[in-house]
C-alpha cells in the first residue's frame, strides 16, 4: 500500500496547475489523499470526483484576485449543481447565481438566502419570476422589455417593488466556441446596447421596479482579460448615460466566463480583469458582482471510468470505457479535449481513441490520447471534469446517471448516488405499477 499523501502538501502553484485534483503516489493517482482505484472498488465506476481542497483552494485564489476590489462572488450554480457543492460554497462566503426555479430551489436548500442570490436566464417564465420575487433575491437579472414588463406587472400584483438589472449584450466576442460566446447580437442574451438606457428609464419610472444594477456576461472559457476590457468600456458608456438621467445604481454585475488550460493554455489574468473592473466600479461607486462558475471546479473535478474493451479497427485502436457522452458531454458537444490519464501510471504505449457505450459516433471522451499499456479492468481519469460535467449529464440510452463523490483529506463523501433501474422509471410509472 503507498503512502497516504499530505494533501496539503502539494504546495498552491502545482494545486493550480491542470492535473492538480490528482497527485501521483506509488505509480497511481489519488485525489487529496484517496486513491482512485480504492474509489472505483468502493463507489463503482463512472463516477466524478471532486476535490473540496481544491475547491477551497481556488475560491480563495479568485477572491484574493479581486481584493482590491469592492466585489461579491456570486457562484455560478450551472457549473456544478450539486447541492453539497453548493453548501461548500455557500460556507466559503459565496452567493449564487441562478438561471432557474429549479436552481433557485437548490440554492435555497443548500442554505443561501435570498438576498445572497442573483437570478438571470433568457427565457424565466412568470413562475420563475414569481419564485425570485417570493425568495427576496438581490436582483433579477432582465434579458427583454417584454421580461422587464412581466416583472414590474407580477411585481404590482404582490405589492413589491422588484429589484432589478438589465443584462446588456455589449456586441463583443469573446470565447473560444460559437456556443459559449454570449456577447455579440448574434446570440440571443441581454438587451440591446442602444437600447438599455430607455429600458432602464423605464425600470426608474415604474413603482414597481427598482432599478439597483446593470448586468452583462460576454461569453464562456475566456482566456484574456481583454473582451472584459471591451465589455466594461461598453457597460462605463451606458453608466455615464444613466447616471445623467439622475438613476443610481449599485451593483456592477460582470458575469462570469473566466477559462481554465484543459489544453495547457495560459492562466486568465483575473489580476487584470480585477482591475478593470474595480475601475469603473469606482468611477461610479458600485460594488462588483462576479459570476465565476468553471474556474473555481472545472480543474477540481475528474471523471473515473473503467476500461470495458480494447479494441483494434485497421489501424485505428479504440479504448471503450464505461462513461460516455450521457456522463459527460463537452468533447463530443464542444469537440473539448480534455486530458486522459491512466490511473495505473507507465510511460506512453498506444495512441487510442476513449470511446463509450452510447450508439452514437460522436460519443468519445478523448481522442488520439497517448496512454501507457492499457486492459479491459484499468481505469482512466477525465481531468477538468469539475464544471459543465456532471450538471449537463442525461439518462440516453437509458443510462443511470453516474455517482459523485466529494474528497477532503483522507476521506470521501457520496454526495450523489449512482442512480439505479428504478430511478430510470420514477418520473414514468407509479408505484404499485
Ligand atoms: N453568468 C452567466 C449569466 C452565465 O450564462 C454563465 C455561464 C456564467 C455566469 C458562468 O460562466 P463560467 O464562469 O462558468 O464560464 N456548458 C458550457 C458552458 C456554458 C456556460 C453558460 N453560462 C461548457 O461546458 O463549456
Amino acid at each position: 500500500m503507498p503512502e497516504r499523501p499530505d494533501p496539503m502538501a502539494v504546495d498552491p502553484p502545482t494545486a493550480l496547475a491542470g492535473d492538480a485534483a490528482l497527485v501521483e503516489r506509488g505509480g497511481t493517482l489519488w485525489c487529496e489523499g484517496v486513491a482512485l482505484s480504492d474509489l472505483a472498488d468502493s463507489v463503482g465506476t463512472p463516477c466524478y470526483v471532486y476535490s473540496e481542497t481544491l475547491i477551497r483552494r481556488r475560491y480563495a485564489a479568485f477572491s484574493a484576485a479581486f481584493a482590491a476590489v469592492p466585489h461579491r462572488i456570486f457562484y455560478s450554480v450551472k457549473a456544478n449543481h450539486n447541492v453539497s457543492i453548493l453548501r461548500l460554497m455557500h460556507g466559503l462566503g459565496a452567493g449564487a447565481d441562478v438561471v432557474s426555479a429549479g436552481e433557485l430551489y437548490r440554492a435555497r436548500r443548500a442554505g443561501f438566502a435570498g438576498r445572497e442570490i442573483v437570478f438571470g436566464g433568457v427565457g424565466k417564465r412568470s413562475d420563475e419570476l414569481e419564485a425570485a420575487l417570493e425568495a427576496g433575491v438581490l436582483f433579477v437579472n432582465v434579458e427583454s422589455e417584454g421580461e422587464l414588463r412581466l416583472l414590474a406587472e407580477l411585481a404590482g400584483a404582490r405589492g413589491v417593488v422588484a429589484p432589478v438589472a438589465l443584462r446588456v449584450n455589449p456586441g463583443v466576442e469573446a470565447g473560444k466556441h460559437a456556443f459559449t460566446q454570449t456577447g455579440h447580437y448574434k446570440t440571443k442574451f441581454g438587451v440591446a446596447w442602444e437600447e438599455a438606457e430607455r429600458l432602464y428609464e423605464f425600470a426608474a419610472a415604474s413603482r414597481h421596479l427598482a432599478p439597483v444594477a446593470i448586468d452583462t456576461h460576454i461569453g464562456s472559457q475566456i482566456l484574456s482579460a481583454e473582451p472584459y476590457d471591451r465589455a466594461l468600456e461598453r457597460l462605463g458608456q451606458l453608466l455615464n448615460g444613466i447616471s445623467r438621467r439622475g438613476i443610481k445604481l449599485r451593483y456592477l454585475d460582470m458575469g462570469g466566463g473566466f477559462g481554465v488550460p484543459y489544453e495547457g493554455e495560459a492562466e486568465i489574468d483575473l489580476a487584470a480583469v480585477a482591475r478593470s473592473a474595480g475601475k469603473l466600479a469606482v468611477e461610479f461607486n458600485l460594488t462588483c458582482a462576479v459570476e465565476p462558475g468553471r474556474w473555481l471546479v472545472a480543474p477540481a473535478g475528474v471523471l473515473l471510468t473503467r476500461v470495458l474493451y480494447m479494441k483494434r479497427l485497421g489501424e485505428q485502436n479504440y479504448c471503450v470505457v464505461d462513461a460516455g457522452s450521457n456522463d459527460f458531454l463537452r468533447p463530443s458537444y464542444y469537440g473539448a479535449r480534455h486530458p486522459v490519464e491512466a490511473v495505473r501510471r507507465g510511460e506512453p504505449a498506444i495512441e487510442v481513441d476513449v470511446v463509450g457505450p452510447v450508439c452514437e459516433t460522436g460519443d468519445f471522451l478523448g481522442r488520439a490520447c497517448l496512454l501507457p499499456a492499457t486492459d479491459a479492468g484499468d481505469l482512466l481519469a477525465v481531468l477538468f471534469a469539475g464544471a459543465y460535467g456532471a450538471v449537463m449529464s442525461s439518462n440516453y440510452n437509458s443510462r443511470p446517471r453516474a455517482a459523485e463523490v466529494l474528497v477532503s483529506g483522507d476521506a470521501h463523501r457520496v454526495i450523489r448516488r449512482r442512480e439505479s433501474l428504478e430511478d430510470l422509471l420514477a418520473a414514468e410509472v407509479a408505484d404499485d405499477e
